[in-house]
C-alpha cells in the first residue's frame, strides 16, 4: 500500500535527521538568498538540511556580514514579508517545536541587530528548558506567551532593526539554538493618551516592567 511505504520511508528519513528545535509561530527567519550572500552556500545548506540544527553545526564563510551567533545567520531580507507589528503590553503567543530536547536555559529577548546587544531583560526566561529527562515536557516549553515591553520612542520602529530572538542552550549537549521573529513596535503616537506631566511617569527608558 502506497501510503504505508511512504510513511515508512518518511519515518526512516526522520530517524536519520538530527533535529533539535525552532520557533514555528510567529513566522521566524528562514535561510534564503540574503543568507547565502552573507554567510555562504554551506551555511544555507546546513540549515536547509535540518531547520532545527544548532548554531554549532552551521559553518559561516567567515565574512563580517555573517554572524551565525545572531539568528543563526538568518537575514532580515529573507523575512521581509513577515514583519510583525506589536504594541507595548501586547501579549504574543509563541510556539516552538522540540523534536530532540536537550536540557538548558532558554530565553526570548529583543536584540538590536546592528550591535547584537540585548535590549533590556528577557521577555520570558527558563532556567531549565527542554529537559530530556522528563517523561513529558511542560506544555509551556512549546507554547508560551511573551508581553511586549514599553520601549523608548523610536526604538524598534524600523523593520530589521530589532528581532525577538528565541535562544536556547543545551548545556550538556553544548548546542545553541536560535530563531528570530522580525517585528516593529507600533508608533506610540496615534492611540496614546496625551502625556500629563504629573502622571505616574512614563519614564523614557528602554523598558518598563
Ligand atoms: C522549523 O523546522 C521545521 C522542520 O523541522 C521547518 O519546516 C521549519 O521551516 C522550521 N522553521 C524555522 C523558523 O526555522
Ligand atoms: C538569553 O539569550 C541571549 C541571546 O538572545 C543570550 O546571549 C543570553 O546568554 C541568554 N541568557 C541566558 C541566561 O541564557
Ligand atoms: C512552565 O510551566 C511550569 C509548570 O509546568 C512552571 O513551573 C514554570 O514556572 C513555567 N515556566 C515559565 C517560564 O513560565
Amino acid at each position: 500500500m502506497k501510503i504505508t511505504s511512504f510513511t515508512a520511508a518518511a519515518a526512516m528519513l526522520a530517524g536519520t535527521v538530527i533535529a533539535h528545535g525552532n520557533i514555528t509561530n510567529p513566522q521566524a527567519r528562514l535561510p534564503g538568498p540574503a543568507m547565502k550572500a552573507a554567510c555562504g552556500a554551506a551555511a544555507v545548506q546546513a540549515v536547509m538540511a535540518d531547520p532545527t540544527t544548532p548554531l554549532e553545526d552551521v559553518t559561516s564563510n567567515g565574512s563580517p556580514k555573517c554572524n551565525i551567533g545572531l539568528c543563526r545567520g538568518a537575514q532580515f531580507q529573507d523575512n521581509m514579508a513577515n514583519v510583525q507589528t506589536y504594541a507595548p503590553g501586547q501579549v504574543v503567543a509563541m510556539k516552538a517545536i522540540l523534536p530532540i530536547p536537550h536540557e538548558g536555559p532558554m530565553n526570548v529577548s529583543i536584540v538590536d541587530t546592528k550591535t547584537n546587544a540585548l535590549m533590556g531583560p528577557p521577555l520570558i526566561e527558563f532556567a531549565s528548558y527542554a529537559d530530556e529527562n522528563l517523561a513529558v515536557l511542560p506544555a509551556n516549553n512549546t507554547a508560551f506567551k511573551v508581553t511586549m515591553p514599553t520601549m523608548a520612542s523610536g526604538m524598534c520602529t524600523v523593520p530589521g532593526a530589532c528581532v525577538m530572538q528565541w535562544f536556547w542552550k543545551g548545556t550538556a549537549a553544548m548546542q545553541t539554538y536560535e530563531s528570530c521573529v522580525d517585528f516593529v513596535m507600533a508608533p506610540a503616537g496615534a492611540a496614546a493618551p496625551a502625556r500629563a506631566p504629573a502622571a505616574a511617569a512614563v519614564v523614557p527608558v528602554a523598558f518598563s516592567g
